[in-house]
């Protein structure tokens, strides 16, 4: 299938020739190994980089990483874990402090069917503690735990205090603590201000580590989203975990433009009516992720009046009923959750349909 690059008011993307079904997942393979391979340099390498599979839940994906010598990888649901492990990477870490005795079940019985892969759960709470510790008590030996960390984030973490210390004390002597784990999402603004408050919480975690060595404790830390990974020291996060730099979003390429990652993922729509100024396309709330404002869901010249489920209406003059447009949507993770499959535009020029885990949790 021959390629197209010229869009009209769109980000660059490829555009196969052939036509095919839309809505359609699109992505740009080469763009996809370019932002890898920046964003390793930025994390000081692979062995440190524990990327968040939940941005693209696609194993063809997770294998590239392989490839390019990636093996720790963090998920938020189990058909993440499942689908990180069935990959065969060396590592694979639940990134949320279920406190749900089935979920923790069904990662126990994916523990017990994958010796070769070390699994690691988390917990920010004694009830999240104690359900785990049913579980775990004769369970797989290659699941070890995590204790979340809120860096002032307030979604999940326990506070960076005694609450912490008890909860990895009570780790350690069940033979299970590996160390911390930390995600500072809410950190955004200039690269000085994100980089002040990295610092901020650096402290706070040396503060831990320090109570933690006079017990005779020690576990490491993976810490930072895209906003922080490369601010985070080696020496305090041993590893880094950005998600988003996979497919980017409408918003790195103004907020982080020093990572220079490239839109990889977007969605192909048609034309299918056109009024007075304004045309009706095929993409709605059901192919391109409604959890942006409304004139913000995907990057265009024109002005987006109106998104339903399998129709989307926008304000600009020039594309008429029957052409193609491929739009770069603002969020990408939760767009791909949309799509079981992607046509792929492979680094090699072809283009392929690829399976990805779509809205299976
Ligand atoms: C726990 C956790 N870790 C890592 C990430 C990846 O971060 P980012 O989207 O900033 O790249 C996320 C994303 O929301 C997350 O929730």
């Amino acid at each position: 299938m021959a390629t197209n690059r010229t869009p009209q008011h769109h980000p660059t993307g490829p555009i196969p020739d052939e036509i095919i079904e839309t809505p359609a997942f699109v992505i740009d393979e080469a763009a996809v190994i370019r932002n890898l391979e920046r964003s390793l340099s930025a994390a000081g390498g692979a062995a440190r980089f524990m990327p968040h599979v939940k941005t693209h839940r696609a194993p063809w994906v997770t294998r590239l990483l392989r490839e390019m010598g990636v093996e720790t990888f963090k998920t938020a649901t189990l058909a993440e874990v499942e689908m990180v492990a069935s990959c065969g990477a060396r590592s694979v870490t639940l990134a949320y402090p279920t406190v749900n005795p089935a979920t923790v079940a069904r990662f126990a019985q994916c523990a017990q069917a994958n010796p070769a892969t070390d699994f690691v759960g988390m917990i920010d709470s004694r009830f999240g503690l104690d359900v785990w510790q049913a579980q775990l008590k004769d369970g797989p030996a290659n699941i070890r735990m995590r204790v979340d960390l809120d860096p002032g984030f307030g979604r999940t973490g326990a506070l960076m205090g005694q609450a912490a210390i008890d909860l990895a004390r009570a780790l350690y002597e069940a033979g299970r603590f590996a160390g911390w784990h930390l995600y500072d999402g809410h950190v955004h603004g200039e690269r000085a201000e994100r980089r002040a408050t990295v610092d901020e919480e650096v402290r706070a975690v040396e503060r831990l580590n320090q109570r933690l060595a006079d017990e005779g404790i020690a576990g490491d830390l993976v810490a930072g989203g895209s906003y922080t990974f490369d601010l985070w020291p080696r020496d305090v996060a041993q590893y880094v975990s950005p998600g988003s730099w996979t497919y980017s979003s409408a918003q790195h390429d103004i907020e982080l433009p020093e990572l220079k990652w490239e839109p990889a993922a977007f969605v192909l729509s048609t034309v299918i009516s056109a009024h007075d100024g304004t045309i009706t396309l095929d993409a709605g709330a059901k192919a391109i992720a409604p959890d942006k404002p409304l004139k913000k869901r995907f990057r265009t010249d024109g002005e987006i009046l109106l998104m339903s489920e399998e129709h989307c209406v926008v304000r600009t003059e020039g594309p008429a009923v029957g052409d193609r447009l491929l739009l770069m949507p603002q969020h990408a993770c939760t767009t791909a959750y949309l799509h079981d499959r992607a046509w792929v535009h492979t680094a090699s020029g072809t283009w392929e349909m690829r399976e990805q885990l779509g809205n299976t949790r």
